[in-house]
């Protein structure tokens, strides 16, 4: 078969669809979550309160837009668009007896939109959407059961949409979860619907829920090939090189460290086992990985046929010395998003070659993207040059990684198409689009859709393969 290279972007139900209760689709945990900034975190409720937006609800309305919205990508030559499907839209409350076929038929009228504009779609099965009542009644993925319920959800989708799609996407970033680091609630919360300061151990807690989704993760995988051996199954990581504070050995050490700690997912589907070192890893702080012997066979056949990889920025290690220290210390290379985020371009390069070397797969470039403030000016136009220079800047190390560096990759999707609601702050005004939404922080405006300067950047990118940057 030959291999296209996909250009164009992702996006996800939570962020983008809302109608959040509209044609039997249950609760789903960022249901719950409200807006914050990048310096107050999210608040996570655990009922809806009357009065209080959930940007989730409302998203920016492409649930009733997607039509337009697929039009404009097809505007831009876009050749694949990655959507999700919300689990909360199939089995409203995750254990339900049967489909909600509403829910089926939406998606079946959003990809039957994207083949006729030629967009190949690419189907991410999880990202950031259980329904509720998993996390109620089951405990999330603390529970082995919801594995089960996952693999069902994912079954009955994959048939649905067998002739229609041949990319699935098993999970989304689900490697921020290492037992070993301590995590934020927010990053906790969107991964399985639990906040790291209420787990009651937490070390133990994320190893078995690392290790059901993992679990899940190659169960689905060899399941679609049983469905159609043409299907193509990735899971998508976020990485970045995590550089050393210097050339001390030990900070040298510290960083390989740190960086290897988002790996052991991505060993356990692209080997066919679980690695071994993490099993002792675990056993060394007397954590117990709840495995059964069937599953052996799971990742002996689920591996990976690609890797998704989101890139956004690159760390800094950041030695003992300074840890008490509230501010991180920062890399004097590298310039910072107004969010705080580094912007490397190189680091995509390397993160690619790190990976192809490792693992021999092709990778999917699955998001790529600068959030950035967007001003509206006299008369309508939106000049966002700094996105087109982050873009620019990126694709050119794409393509050294793979002209000159022999990388394999299969695409380049940007994160996200058009504004979108931002998933760690819930703010609207960290903007990613081409395509500008009109819609403000306490959700008011008109949601009217408008093309920015980087509308016709990318469009001409696309049209040239990227040689003209
Ligand atoms: C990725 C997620 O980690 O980062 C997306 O997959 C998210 O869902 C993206 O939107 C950018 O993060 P944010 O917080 O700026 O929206």
């Amino acid at each position: 078969m030959h291999q296209p290279f996909f250009w164009g972007g992702s996006i996800a139900a939570h962020q983008s669809e809302g109608a959040w209760n509209l044609d039997g689709k249950g609760p789903a945990i960022m249901d719950y979550v409200r807006q914050g900034t990048r310096d107050v975190p999210r608040q996570i409720d655990k009922e809806i309160v009357t009065n209080v937006r959930y940007p989730s609800h409302k998203g920016i309305d492409f649930y009733h837009r997607y039509r337009e919205d697929i039009a404009m990508f097809a505007e831009m030559g876009f050749t694949a668009l990655r959507i999700s499907v919300d689990w909360s839209r199939i089995y409203p409350h995750g254990d339900d007896e049967v489909v909600n076929q509403p829910g089926l038929e939406y998606y079946h009228a959003i990809i039957d939109t994207l083949l006729e504009y030629h967009i190949e779609p690419i189907i991410t099965l999880y990202h950031f959407e259980l329904p509720v009542n998993l996390v109620h009644s089951y405990g999330s993925w603390l529970n082995r059961k919801v594995v089960d319920l996952y693999v069902r959800f994912c079954q009955i989708v994959m048939r649905a949409f067998n002739n229609k799609v041949r990319y699935w996407i098993t999970f989304n970033e689900m490697n921020h979860l290492d037992p070993m680091t301590t995590q934020t609630d927010i990053f906790t919360y969107m991964i399985t619907g639990l906040k790291y300061s209420e787990l009651s151990n937490p070390i133990q807690d994320l190893a078995t829920i690392g290790y059901h989704m993992t679990l899940a993760s190659v169960r689905v995988a060899k399941i679609a090939r049983e469905i159609n051996k043409e299907n193509q199954v990735g899971c998508v990581f976020g990485l970045s090189p995590v550089y050393p504070y210097d050339c001390h050995p030990d900070n040298v050490m510290c960083a390989f460290k740190e960086s290897e700690r988002d790996y052991y997912q991505v060993d356990a589907m692209c080997t066919g086992r679980f690695p071994e070192y993490k099993l002792s890893e675990y056993q060394s702080h007397g954590i117990n990985v709840p495995i059964e012997p069937e599953d052996a066979d799971d990742f002996r056949r689920g591996k990976l046929d690609f890797i998704g990889l989101n890139y956004y920025y690159s760390r800094l290690q950041q030695p003992q010395r300074f840890a008490d220290q509230e501010e991180r210390v920062k890399n004097p290379y590298i310039e910072q998003s107004r969010w705080g985020w580094t912007i490397d371009p190189v680091g995509i390069r390397y993160t690619m070659n790190y990976i192809h070397r490792r693992y021999g797969l092709p990778i999917m470039i699955t998001e790529n993207g600068l959030g950035a403030l967007d001003d509206v000016i006299e008369g309508g136009t939106i000049d966002d040059g700094y996105r087109i220079e982050y873009l620019a800047k990126h694709i050119e190390q794409v393509k050294k990684a793979m002209v000159e560096d022999f990388v394999t990759c299969i695409g380049y999707l940007t994160w996200a198409p058009i504004d979108v609601i931002s998933a760690t702050t819930g703010e609207m005004r960290k903007r990613y689009g081409f395509i500008y939404v009109d819609q403000d922080d306490s959700g008011a405006g008109t949601l009217r859709r408008q093309r920015k300067a980087s509308f016709n950047w990318f469009k001409d990118v696309i049209k040239n393969n990227g040689e003209n940057l």
